[in-house]
């Protein structure tokens, strides 16, 4: 099977470092995950390529993401960072390069990085490009440089208690995959009485029922987790199927709790 676009259950990959790392990454990969989610800010693009190489697996198998980090947006030094990632990773090409954040503080004009992320796709370098933590005037702006469809994904927090409904509705209408991090945020959701009561109903844990919802609003989730329970039991959420009031339900619950919220980041919506 080739993985051609963007598996919509994927492994994050942020704290999977060291042997420890490859082991949960290769677990992953023998659950059944074929999207891994790395950043070159997360110090483990060797780790994840070591996975890749040891599973077995065909390299068109395995879907790619990394994301460039913001020190690198400056003219001239995007794409020399991108390949250092693949040397690191070990592969000729990404399937997917990421602008991990927009410019602490607007430091570096958006035309400067968006150009060169571009490159690395018409360079090939990297199969498809997105962007990560881009308010709706930042995706605005960046379809107007690179064109409408050029951008694959937006990633951005979003689970049950942060719906982040206007930027998923905005990504949603204009052809954007929305890439949920922070999809069970973080294991807290767990006194959620409605999240309770739905999961208990289908015989689910309440994590599963967070990345069931998200799937079922036609995103996609990076769940990660050290152990290999949870990573078997985030990908299960697949096989759960909520009705659409469970899923009104869900909607209801959100608090708009943002957990990742950087001094130096965008004005959200
Ligand atoms: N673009 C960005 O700026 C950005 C920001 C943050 C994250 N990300 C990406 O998104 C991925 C996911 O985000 P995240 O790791 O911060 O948050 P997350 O996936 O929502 O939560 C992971 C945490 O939840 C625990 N956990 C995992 N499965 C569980 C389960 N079934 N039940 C209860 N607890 C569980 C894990 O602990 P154990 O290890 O103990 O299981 C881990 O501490 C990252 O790995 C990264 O790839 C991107």
């Amino acid at each position: 099977m080739t993985v051609r676009t963007i598996p919509k259950l994927g492994f994050g990959t942020y704290g999977r470092t060291g042997p420890e790392g490859i082991s949960a990454l290769l677990a992953a990969l023998e659950i059944g995950y074929r999207h891994l989610d790395t950043a070159q800010d997360y110090g483990n693009e060797s780790e994840v390529g070591a996975a890749v190489a040891r599973s077995g697996l065909a390299r068109d198998d395995v879907f790619v993401t990394t994301k460039i980090a913001p020190r690198h947006y400056a003219k001239g030094n995007l794409l020399p960072s991108l390949h250092e990632s693949l040397d690191r990773l070990g592969l000729e090409q990404v399937d997917l390069t990421l602008l991990h954040w927009p410019s602490p503080n607007g430091e570096i004009e958006l035309g400067d990085y968006v150009e060169q992320i571009a490159e690395a796709k018409q360079s090939g370098l990297s199969r498809l490009i997105g962007v990560s933590n881009f308010t709706i005037d930042l995706l605005q702006q960046t379809m107007a440089i690179v064109g409408e469809d050029a951008i694959a994904t937006n990633q951005f927090e979003l689970n049950p208690h942060m719906q982040n409904k206007r930027l998923a509705d905005f990504c949603q209408a204009n052809g954007i995959l929305v890439t949920c991090y922070l999809p069970i945020a973080h294991g807290t959701l767990g006194d959620d009485p409605v999240l309770q009561r739905i999961a208990a109903a289908h015989g689910a844990t309440i994590a599963q029922v967070a990345l069931a919802f998200e799937l079922a609003k036609g995103y996609a989730a990076i769940p990660t987790s050290s152990k290999v329970e949870r990573i078997r039991e985030n990908f299960a959420s697949q096989s759960i199927v909520l009705s659409p009031t469970d899923i009104r339900d869900i909607e209801s619950v959100d608090q708009g709790r943002r957990r990742i919220d950087p001094a130096w980041g965008p004005d959200w919506d």
